[in-house]
This record gives C-alpha cells, sequence and structure tokens, in this order.
C-alpha cells in the first residue's frame, strides 16, 4: 500500500534531503512542495530520476498562493497520510527591542501562520487517511528550556508561537485519530543554519563552536525526522507534540513507550541531547 506525504520547503537543506530519502522507496509518493520551481535546480533532477516525486509552488507566507494549492493537489491525490510542515525563514536575528515590525511579520506570517494555514487546506486530504500524521519542524529555538542563552528573535518567538498551536492541535485532533508532533531536527549543517552559526560567532564564539561541533549533516537530520514521524504512534500524541519542551515531565507521565521516543530524539538529535545535560546540570 502506498504511503501519500506532503512536505513543504522541500528544494534545499532538511526538506530536499527528506524528500531524497522518502523517494527512494517506490511505495511512497511525495508531494514536494517549493516556491519557484524553475529554481528548484536539484529537486527537478530527483524528479526527473523519481517518477514518485510531485513538485508544486506555494509560498506559504502568501495565503492567496496557499488558496492555490487545492488545483494543484486534486489531480495528483485526493488523499494524503502524512503532513511535513518544513518550510521556514530566519533571515535576522537580532535583540527585540532592534526588530522593526516588518521582520517581525514576515516571520510571523511565514514560520507560524504558513504551517496553520497549509494544515487548513490539507485536513480534508488528511482526514480521508488512516495514517494522519502531522509532524511540524519547529525548533529548540522556540522553547523556554533551550539551552542557547542569547537573543534568538524574531525567529525563535516565531517557533514558540507555532509549538503553541501544535500543543492545541494535537489535542483537538486526537479524537479524529490524528498523531500531531513538534520536532526539533539537530542543529543540522543547512545554509541558512551556517549563516546562523557566523552571527553567534560574532556575538560569542564559544555559542558558535558549539553549534559547530554538535551539528549533523541535513542527510542525518531527515533519517532521524523521518524515524520519529513513522515511530509515532497514538501513545505520544499531546505530550508528543511538547516532548523536546520537558523531557523529564515526558517521561514522568508516559512511561515507557515515550522513553523509547524520547531515546530515539536524544540519540539522534544531538541538541536535544544537550538540552537534558544542561537541564542536569
Ligand atoms: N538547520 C538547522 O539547524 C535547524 C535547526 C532547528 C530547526 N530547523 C528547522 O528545520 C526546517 C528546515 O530548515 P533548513 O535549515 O533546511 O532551512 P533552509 O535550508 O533555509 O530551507 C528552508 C526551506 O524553506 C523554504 N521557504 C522559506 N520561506 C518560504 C516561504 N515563504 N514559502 C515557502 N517556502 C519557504 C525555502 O525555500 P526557498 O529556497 O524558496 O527560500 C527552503 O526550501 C525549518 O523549519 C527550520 O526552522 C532547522
Amino acid at each position: 500500500m502506498s504511503t501519500t506525504y506532503f512536505i513543504t520547503g522541500a528544494n534545499r537543506g532538511i526538506g530536499f534531503a527528506i524528500v531524497n530519502s522518502l523517494a527512494e522507496n517506490l511505495n511512497n509518493k511525495v508531494i514536494a512542495t517549493v516556491r519557484d520551481k524553475s529554481k528548484a535546480v536539484d529537486l527537478l533532477k530527483l524528479a526527473e530520476q523519481n517518477s514518485n516525486i510531485h513538485i508544486i509552488e506555494v509560498d506559504v507566507g502568501d495565503s492567496k498562493s496557499i488558496d492555490t494549492l487545492d488545483d494543484q493537489i486534486q489531480p495528483f491525490t485526493s488523499q494524503i497520510d502524512i503532513f511535513i510542515s518544513n518550510a521556514a525563514m530566519g533571515t535576522i536575528i537580532s535583540k527585540v527591542l532592534e526588530i522593526p515590525e516588518h521582520e517581525w511579520l514576515n516571520h510571523y506570517k511565514v514560520n507560524t501562520l504558513g504551517p496553520i494555514l497549509v494544515l487548513q487546506k490539507l485536513y480534508k486530504y488528511l482526514i480521508k487517511s488512516d495514517i494522519k500524521k502531522i509532524a511540524i519542524i519547529s525548533s529548540l529555538a522556540g522553547s523556554f528550556q533551550a539551552p542557547i542563552k542569547t537573543s534568538f528573535n524574531p525567529y525563535g518567538q516565531t517557533k514558540c508561537a507555532l509549538n503553541f498551536a501544535v500543543y492545541n492541535l494535537a489535542s483537538e485532533l486526537q479524537p479524529e485519530g490524528f498523531i500531531v508532533l513538534a520536532i526539533h531536527p539537530g542543529a543540522v549543517l543547512t545554509e541558512t543554519a551556517l549563516k546562523t552559526f557566523d552571527i553567534f560567532d560574532a556575538r560569542n564564539p564559544q555559542i558558535g563552536g558549539a553549534l559547530r561541533s554538535i551539528a549533523i549533516t541535513p542527510e542525518e537530520s531527515a533519517t532521524s525526522v523521518l524515524k520519529i514521524v513513522n515511530k509515532a504512534t497514538d501513545e505520544i500524541n499531546v505530550l508528543g507534540a511538547i516532548s523536546w519542551l520537558g523531557v523529564g515531565v515526558t517521561l514522568g507521565i508516559h512511561g515507557t513507550f515515550v522513553a523509547e521516543i524520547i531515546t530515539e530524539i536524544t540519540t539522534y538529535l544531538d541538541i536535544y541531547a544537550l538540552s537534558i545535560k544542561h537541564k542536569k546540570a
């Protein structure tokens, strides 16, 4: 039986690595979104080699663009099994008092509202599936327990707001059989992350250096993210959504099965492990 995935921001970074990994299994169908097909050279090449990849265009920061999703999805499928919300931006990192309004709003539109508005469109495709999984790629930067004690705005704030939405979605959609997760993909060596490490270097070389020392490749991150998505069952719904925000609490409440999932996360996502060490210290 085939599984249909829908993933945003698939032309580079972690999103591309996830599509690459999914496409290897011919039982998977992948709807991969990009902002501009003509610039998605690597993904176009991958789709030429793998007929199970279908590329569509959407700007998740633009509701008019999101409105075109139905027309683009319907020729390909009437059902989606797993939604991986991956697209996000982090073009500036600054202090709260120094960020202009348009930057706050752009980041909020893309990182927080984007996944929510896309999900509003995808709901009718996901509800038809027996799998019904929603994996939102978030970030430790949006956690109050993040070990990185430095300004991480506006990106961190928008991921924090996204986590709140995921937490609510997990309980709102649980009665219908959905599994909703927020996943921190690790400190991953992508173009955007490397720029971020440079910014941290300029502020405090220790932070940039620490992130570089635990960084993993997009391929390693994709493997871990897919492992978590595939392993997630209803037992980790709701609190699974905030699993990486409070490992101790989650383990205490949820017992063995969740402990296994958390071990997977800590094993594969280094920065998560770092947050636990930080907590114990
Ligand atoms: N890398 C890390 O260390 C790290 C750590 C924690 C969390 N994350 C999260 O992991 C996810 C992927 O990160 P990454 O490092 O792979 O990022 P990346 O290399 O910067 O890729 C971001 C992807 O999102 C797309 N995107 C950006 N704005 C968009 C918009 N308005 N509409 C549609 N697509 C848009 C980009 O498309 P374009 O090419 O068109 O810009 C690109 O495909 C993000 O959610 C990020 O927050 C990453």
